[in-house]
């Protein structure tokens, strides 16, 4: 039987309604009771995908509720279960912005990319994006969104970065946390995804990620386990590749064992689409919605059931979460959505957060705020064609981008015509070239457009002369399916030629050059980065993120954005580059890979995660690696003074700490205080210090100051010790360290713990083929 043709069968199916249990009135139990063997399946199932082809969810059955959405389940009628529909993703609601049936619009606000809002380290305000991105949820008829994404950036040509917070799970943990509170303050659900070690799309749904417990545990589950215990979101989605040998979607040890019972997790764990091969072992793995739901999987789930391989029992038990999330849904409450959710207001809210994302790398001379004339010469492809957020799954279909050229008129600037003139030409020629060529689409290839023309000495001069200062972007795009090239980490050659030649025009004049990176992942900077006056790292901004760099370039929004990665000085600095498919990306299929149902590559089919817990600063910082930009570092208008550092331990379970904050400087700013632990080195290796926690001043005034505060459980200082499987906390003296980055310290406090503790964890997801590991 086919998944849709069942799907039509269950609508169908009235069964004379009246004395039968009816979901939210009779106990749940009495409904499983009554639901037919077929149903049981089916809503274990998404209605599945009319192009089963077609690797995202642009067209299926999941259109006939919300177009565009990415899934949604079955409804049984007769007892009382509507469908609940789902859709992506983590920079705001993916749906299709116009309909058929409808002259209305349906456009959704496209939020600054997860790597701007951790670069915020604003809780508060990244809680109140969440609160914004899940009105649109909610008025526009969706029940869950899929999203936020907390993989860890591994390495820094990973496609889906740009979806994903941070190197540190404390900053990726507790910016997800914030997020989905906020979201689910409307009532609507989240999925924190993908869970686990999906760090790389080469090859991603065949990959086997090799990774130790201890740096499971400490590094690549630590951003889900913060986010569950701090904000309790409804779902989880666990990932595409195998771990240590298992598929995630397959893994009893990780989703029943870790998730459920190590962390407690109460609610709804669903697949990836069209993720793993057998779902029974999917089942019976406690992923309780298989999406998109695919026959394959009804046949395999209706074997089992015959063989014995899968129990009533078990069944029974998913069946159950799926009811009970279904019980929380907006749909199922019959929320009449209005289609209209305040797209102004959140307009305003993705300016603020994006400006406060974006980060200062440098600032020579105080190059910025601009002053002086208003007339810009705007140079780079992606001034015009600023990218507002990476592709696939996490794209937003918004109604508007406004562009740096846009933005900088928007802020009283007189952009230089002929120059705007030049690039709408050749922009257009490479749309052309573009659009004739259909394969490129869905591919962040299509969305970027490369800067491949120069422009003469002579002209340049020109503009030097009748501009007031140069403003140059340089863009990249990434996205799902496809990592990154490595060339794509440096600059091109047409780029160095460009910045080169607008410095020496602009310098002998004695005007200024501004670099804004409008950018999802790291790139080399070292080569490059003492040419311009200053550099802004402007991430990609969300639909507002013109408008937001011009804040921060006119002085409006003083910076106070720090980097939520490491800015190495070569690719190859990264430890993870020693175990990345950096050299794989050219090839078109490079999502598929051996063993699964759409491709057969043999040639990777695995990742040593062999730097182990020396991911990003951990390892930059405790193998003394000289960076170009640190973890955490972000340069201000303004300056601040840390003191008053103070650290009080009740000699139980928790440490407080606080730190006095004050604006020195000139003009009103934020900043972050950064709390790192070194522990004592005594038992396991331990990084030289990792972040616990983090705080933001509000905007301060000059010689205003403000004292934050923060409170570390015992636990959150353990290793993770694999002969014990237990969380241990080695006696000896914690060095608090307050920064405001990760090699800027400028307090310390030591406090000497001799306190028993230790955790207790499922002895699982052991490495099954041994690799060297670095550290040890
Ligand atoms: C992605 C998920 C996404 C899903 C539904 C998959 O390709 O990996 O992140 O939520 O599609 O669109």
């Amino acid at each position: 039987m086919s998944i849709l043709s069942s799907a039509a069968l269950l609508t169908d199916c009235s069964g004379g309604g009246k004395t039968l249990p009816q979901l939210g009135s009779a106990p749940i139990d009495e409904v499983i009771a009554a639901m037919t063997e077929d149903e049981k399946v089916l809503l274990l199932l998404g209605c599945g995908q009319r192009d089963v082809n077609e690797p995202i969810a642009v067209v299926g059955a999941t259109d006939d509720i919300i177009p565009g959405a990415a899934g949604t389940t079955h409804g049984v009628e007769r007892l009382g279960i509507p469908p609940m529909v789902l859709a992506d993703g983590p920079a705001g609601l993916r749906i299709k912005p116009q309909r058929d049936s409808s002259e209305k619009t349906f456009y959704c606000t496209a939020f600054p990319i997860a790597s701007c809002l951790s670069s915020t380290w604003n809780k508060e305000l990244v809680n109140q994006v969440g609160e914004s991105m899940g009105q649109e949820v909610k008025e526009y008829g969706v029940d869950v969104i899929l999203g936020p994404g907390v993989n860890i950036h591994r390495n820094p040509l990973c496609g889906r970065n740009y979806e994903y917070y941070s190197e540190d799970p404390v900053l990726a943990g507790k910016t997800a946390a914030a997020i989905i509170s906020g979201i689910q303050k409307n009532d609507v659900g989240t999925s924190i995804k993908h869970f686990a070690a999906n760090n790389q799309e080469t090859f991603r749904t065949s990959t086997d990620s090799r990774v130790t417990p201890r740096a499971l545990r400490e590094i690549y589950l630590k951003p889900f386990e913060i986010a569950l215990n701090e904000a309790s979101p409804w779902t989880v989605m666990t990932s595409y590749n195998y771990l240590n040998g298992t598929y995630t979607s397959e893994s009893k040890e990780l989703s029943v064992d870790v998730l459920r019972g190590d962390f407690g997790f109460k609610g709804l764990v669903m697949t990836d689409w069209f993720a793993g091969l057998d779902a029974v072992a999917q089942v019976n793995a406690a992923n309780d919605l298989l999406m998109p739901g695919i026959d394959r999987q009804y046949n395999q789930i209706k074997e089992g059931l015959k063989n014995g391989t899968l129990s009533q029992k078990q069944l029974d038990e998913n069946v159950k979460r799926v009811l009970e999330l279904i019980l929380k849904t907006p749909r199922f409450k019959g929320y009449k959505y209005s289609d209209k959710p305040d797209l102004k207001a959140h307009a305003a809210i993705t300016r603020q957060s994006a400006a406060e994302g974006m980060v200062l790398l440098t600032n020579k001379k105080n190059a910025l705020p601009l002053s002086g004339g208003k007339k810009a010469a705007v140079f780079g492809v992606t001034s015009y064609e600023f990218v507002s957020g990476g592709t696939g799954s996490g794209d937003v279909n918004e109604e508007y981008t406004v562009s740096l050229m846009d933005g900088l008129k928007n802020a009283g600037f007189e952009i230089d015509n002929s120059l705007a003139e030049i690039y709408k030409v050749e922009i257009a020629k490479q749309k052309k070239i573009r659009d004739a060529d259909p394969s490129r689409n869905n591919d962040f290839i299509y969305r970027f457009m490369p800067e491949n023309f120069s422009i003469s000495e002579q002209d340049l001069n020109n503009y030097a002369k009748t501009n007031d200062f140069a403003v140059l972007t340089i863009g990249r795009c990434s996205g799902e399916f496809k990592d990154r090239r490595i060339a794509d980490f440096y600059l091109s050659d047409k780029e160095k030629e460009l910045l080169n030649s607008v410095k020496k025009a602009f310098g002998k004049l004695g005007k200024k050059v501004v670099v804004i990176l409008n950018i999802g992942g790291v790139i080399e900077t070292k080569s490059w980065i003492d040419t311009p006056d200053a550099v802004l790292l402007a991430w990609m901004g969300g639909q507002e993120g013109g408008n937001a760099v011009a804040d921060i370039l006119t002085g409006k929004v003083n910076p106070s954005g720090k980097l939520p990665v490491t800015f190495a000085e070569d690719y190859f600095d990264y430890p993870s580059a020693k175990n990345f498919p950096y050299d794989y990306q050219e090839n078109n299929k490079s999502m598929f890979g051996r063993g699964t149902e759409r491709g057969n590559d043999e040639n990777l089919d695995y990742t040593n995660y062999a730097e182990d817990i020396f991911v990003g600063y951990r390892y930059f910082s405790s193998f003394d690696k000289k960076v170009m930009f640190p973890f955490g570092f972000g340069l201000s208008y303004t300056e601040f003074k840390i003191s008053d550092f103070k650290a009080d331990y009740d000699g139980k379970d928790l440490v407080k700490l606080s730190v006095k904050v004050e604006n020195t400087g000139k003009v009103a700013g934020k900043e972050v205080v950064q709390l790192y632990v070194s522990a004592p080195q005594t038992g396991l290796k331990k990084p030289i210090r990792e972040l616990k926690d983090f705080g933001k001043t509000p905007l301060l005034q000059p010689g205003e100051s403000k004292v934050l505060e923060f409170e570390i459980p015992l636990s959150s200082l353990c290793s993770f010790d694999e002969n014990s499987s237990s969380w241990i906390l080695e006696k000896g003296v914690y060095k608090f360290l307050a920064g405001n980055s990760s090699e800027n310290i400028l307090g310390t406090q030591d406090v000497d713990i001799q306190t028993d503790f230790s955790k207790k964890c499922s002895d699982v997801l052991k490495v099954k083929q041994e690799f060297e590991i670095l550290g040890k």
